[in-house]
């Protein structure tokens, strides 16, 4: 018998499986209400619209969408999408934008191409577990930062860059998801997101602005305006997907960044895969093109409003004083913190056999804390189970005063 690990690079040696994918058992028994999920409703998906835009495309387009393309996208949808952004306040052309394999593979170009190993890349505690596993696979090292509801806390920002500094580190990036984020569901303040820039500008360190949700919007007052609309040096590396609105399956997401940047992610994405899926492209291009996506998000805001709200008010009735939530204003999570003395890891078997699943918050946390945190998402369950899974994660926890 080989032994295959003396044939593993350093990177292989660092990669981190997903903590969240070990739950996906529980996630699909049907006994058990699950709150744990993190992918979009698949009601949201317009499918009889995406299935006759797929048939014409694959009958009239097959020059284009079952052939090979180019590695930056379908020119077309590079429009498309850089109107998209321009309605973000976005100063872009098509020129500016690559389309992507979901934005999963911005995040692992954008680290490809920039990391080096023990380089150190500062990210929110939370963050999204899909971000670091980029990192780690670089060999990156990470560093957390403190949140609040208002997002990044500028002085722990300012303080771990000069600690990373002070020990003769480079911090190359900071990996942010302003617009409800994932885990949290925060959403950014405008001031802290110019603050975050101007310590960026000070630090001298780049910026990945992930913003996979920033069109899930279930209240008037968010302002999701992103870094990169005010990003006059240049530091900003905007991702962008359908996922969330249209379908995950149609693999598209897509990187803003400046042309310099931009031409080093092409050479990455070429060995990667040469070009995203151009059957998958040549339908969202087509969505698009035929203006529909305006009314597709309307349909999903609409959808998601009411669960959140539902999640929101059972939390409400059997949380109030043991616990604390994120206020959801958009995206597909809230976030739970118990009582200090919680250890939501060690209750998932507990809650699972209770007939309710969760995605315990340590995972999250780079540092190692988050232990009495939990993800929920309301995207998954009919109203009646989310409400009949909150009684259920309250005969979990709520004896323990927050
Ligand atoms: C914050 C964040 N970034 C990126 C992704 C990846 O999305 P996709 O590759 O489907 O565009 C996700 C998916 O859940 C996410 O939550």
């Amino acid at each position: 018998m080989i032994s295959y690990e003396s044939f593993l690079s350093r990177d292989a040696n660092a990669f981190r499986p997903s903590a969240i994918r070990a739950f996906a058992r529980i996630m699909n028994d049907p006994n058990v209400i699950s709150f744990a999920g993190g992918a979009p409703n698949p009601e949201t998906f317009p499918a009889e619209q995406i299935a006759t835009i797929a048939g014409q495309v694959i009958r009239e387009k097959r020059a284009t969408a079952l052939q090979y393309g180019p590695t930056r996208g379908l020119p077309r949808l590079c429009e498309s999408i850089a109107t998209i952004c321009r309605g973000r306040r976005i100063d872009c052309t098509a020129a500016d934008v690559s389309i992507t394999t979901g934005s999963q593979q911005a995040l692992d170009i954008v680290a490809h191409t920039l990391l080096d190993p023990g380089d150190v890349v500062l990210v929110e505690l939370p963050t999204y577990i899909g971000g670091t596993a980029s990192f780690y696979a670089r060999s990156a090292e990470l560093a957390g930062v403190e949140q609040d509801d208002d997002g990044i806390v500028p002085h722990s920002l300012a303080e771990v860059a000069a600690r990373v500094r002070a020990a003769g580190r480079r911090v190359k990036l900071l990996y942010t998801i302003p617009n409800f984020q994932n885990p949290s569901g925060r959403l950014m303040s405008q001031s802290r997101r110019s603050e975050v820039l101007e310590i960026a500008d000070r630090y001298d360190f780049l910026v990945i602005e992930d913003d996979p949700y920033g069109e899930l919007v279930y209240v008037e007052h968010a302002d999701t305006t992103p870094l990169k609309s005010r990003d006059a040096a240049q530091r900003v590396i905007y991702l962008g997907s359908f996922s969330k609105v249209l379908a995950p399956g149609l693999r598209c997401g897509w990187i803003v960044a400046p042309p310099a940047l931009l031409s080093r992610f092409e050479i990455a994405k070429q060995a990667a895969d040469l070009c995203s899926g151009m059957l998958d492209q040549s339908i969202v291009d087509e969505f698009c093109a035929r203006g529909e996506l305006p009314r597709q998000i309307d349909k999903v805001r609409a959808f998601y409003r009411g669960k959140r709200g539902v999640l929101l008010d059972a939390l409400e009735q059997h949380f109030r004083g043991t616990a604390e939530w994120t206020s959801a204003d958009g995206g597909l999570f809230t976030f739970l913190t118990l009582d200090p003395s919680v250890d939501t890891t060690e209750s998932i078997d507990a809650a699972v056999a209770s007939g309710v699943a969760y995605i315990p918050g340590a995972p999250f946390f780079v540092d190692g804390s988050g232990r009495n945190t939990m993800r929920l998402t309301f995207a998954k369950e009919s109203d009646d189970r989310l409400r009949e899974g909150v009684v259920r994660l309250a005969s979990v926890f709520a004896t323990t005063k927050c």
